[in-house]
């Protein structure tokens, strides 16, 4: 064991109690109302890592602060890592469902419990104590760190362009680490080359001017919820293809050995079913799981609202109904070329009886990160190291919005060595994450700040 490891070991309950604090405070991003303890948590992370011996700041921005910290100990010689995390969690409702508070942390089986456990928190925290350990046994990093983590990952990162794009000499670096994405299975590493984006759309359907009697003008004026359940059912076939024209044009096909190397993955559909606790899977016609989640495009209702839905009956025909509706992208799909697109069909496909309006409300764009560079190697070995396992090379289809920018504005390759797992409930009730992929994680990262 190296004295990193002790120092790892040694240190472990201390780790935990701190973890608490962090995953205390509700930094919900999306939730105005969290505004203070967002800005909060942006502090007490920013001072956390003053503790350790790295500089570090909050920076304001039309939303929500950034995080930025660097080390530069290492030398101009010494290579230049950027970590990137968020510090933001999703809302929690619905919170009767959880078992213990959202923000008031608990272990069990094994498991740490709470909003932003495993996104991202959790990940984000052990890169710190990686970092801390170093520094506490050896007084110095092996190269030099700069760490941004931002507070809108959960809202679609929208500041965070602007950030970068003011900030490149200071961002500039060899390459990018970002942990915020599962390992394929418990005990099995992966390192993850490609992730999905997203095109969210809100859209609404007008009727008449105001809520009516459904009984004095039911069957004579459009309903909007009708009319809304009719359009969205147009957007998808039988055969789960999504109908927009165009929305393929662009679909990059994965190549022979991509799905070979899928196939070659330890996956049981049957325990897939059965730990969602549904009777089938369900997907695109030909697909295997993995290839439905990792490489092919999606469109799904996040939430429909319009009408009565409070208790007991109410006869109206309502004035309005919505619907947020998002698609999930992959390579060389462009998330604004598709919003462009969806707006045009879901217009055409309106009846003349409704007035329609659409607007988007975030989008990533996809990416694949290169297979084969410095970091990649230095995290492959890293994985092995904790693991005893060498990774495999996955997609996953999840979106971090920044992704595409490390490469388009920082020229840096981007390394995606995450430590959660799929089934960690991430974006709902009781999130966690599991403490041997904390540990590991901590081994790991230490590992790959010493082989980059
Ligand atoms: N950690 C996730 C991204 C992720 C999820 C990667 C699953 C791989 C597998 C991230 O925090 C996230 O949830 N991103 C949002 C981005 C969106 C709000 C623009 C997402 O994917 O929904
Ligand atoms: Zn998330």
């Amino acid at each position: 064991m190296t004295a990193i490891e002790r120092y790892l070991e040694e240190n472990y309950d201390r780790f935990l109690a701190e973890l608490f604090e962090f995953l205390s405070i509700p930094s919900v991003s999306a939730a105005p109302e969290h505004n203070a303890d967002t800005r909060r948590c942006a502090e007490w992370l920013a001072a956390h890592i003053n503790g350790i011996g790295i500089k570090a700041e909050t920076h304001e921005t039309a939303g929500h602060p950034i995080v930025y910290g660097e080390w530069n100990g290492a030398g101009a010689d010494a290579p230049t890592v950027l970590f990137y995390g968020h510090y933001d969690v999703q809302p929690v409702d619905p919170l009767d469902l959880w078992t213990n508070p959202p923000f008031g942390p608990v272990i069990r089986d094994g498991n740490i419990y709470a909003r932003g456990a495993t996104d991202d928190k959790g990940q984000v925290f052990l890169h710190i104590k990686a970092l801390e350990a170093h520094l506490k046994t050896t007084g110095s990093l092996p190269v030099n760190v700069k760490l941004l983590i931002e507070g809108e990952e959960e809202v679609g990162s929208n500041n965070l362009e602007r950030f970068i794009a003011e900030n490149t000499d200071t961002l500039l670096c060899d390459c990018v680490l970002i942990s915020d994405t599962p390992i394929f299975a418990p005990g099995i590493p992966s390192l993850v080359y490609g992730l999905r984006g997203l095109c969210y759309m809100e859209v609404t359907v007008t009727g008449p001017n105001r809520d009516l009697h459904s009984g004095a003008f039911g069957g004579a004026v459009e309903n909007p919820i009708n009319a809304l359940c009719a359009m969205i059912a147009r957007l998808k076939d039988a055969y789960g293809r999504i109908t927009i024209p165009g929305f393929y044009d662009d679909v990059r096909l994965l190549s022979p050995e991509e799905q070979a190397e899928f196939a070659r993955l330890p996956f049981s559909q049957q325990n897939y079913n059965s730990g969602l606790n549904i009777p089938a899977e369900f997907g695109e016609f030909g697909y295997t799981t993995n290839e439905r989640v990792w490489a092919r495009p999606t469109l799904d209702v996040n939430g429909i609202y319009g009408g009565y839905t409070g208790e007991g009956a109410k006869t109206v025909l309502p004035s309005k109904a919505s619907a947020k509706i998002s698609m999930r992208l992959v390579p060389d799909q462009d998330n604004s070329d598709i919003a462009r697109k969806f707006e045009r069909y879901f217009r055409s496909i309106a009846p003349p009886t409704v007035t329609v309006n659409v607007t988007e409300l975030h989008g990533a764009n996809p990416v694949i990160t290169p297979r084969e560079s410095r970091g990649m190697n230095a995290a492959t070995q890293a994985l092995e190291y904790a693991y005893g396992k060498k990774p495999f090379h996955v997609r996953e289809g999840g979106s971090i919005p920044v992704c595409l920018l490390f490469d388009t504005i920082l020229h840096a390759p981007t390394v995606l060595m995450g430590f959660g797992l799929s089934d960690e409930n991430a974006h709902s009730p009781d999130e966690h994450f599991l403490l041997d992929n904390f540990k590991k994680g901590m081994t790991a990262t230490a590992m790959f700040y010493k082989l980059v």
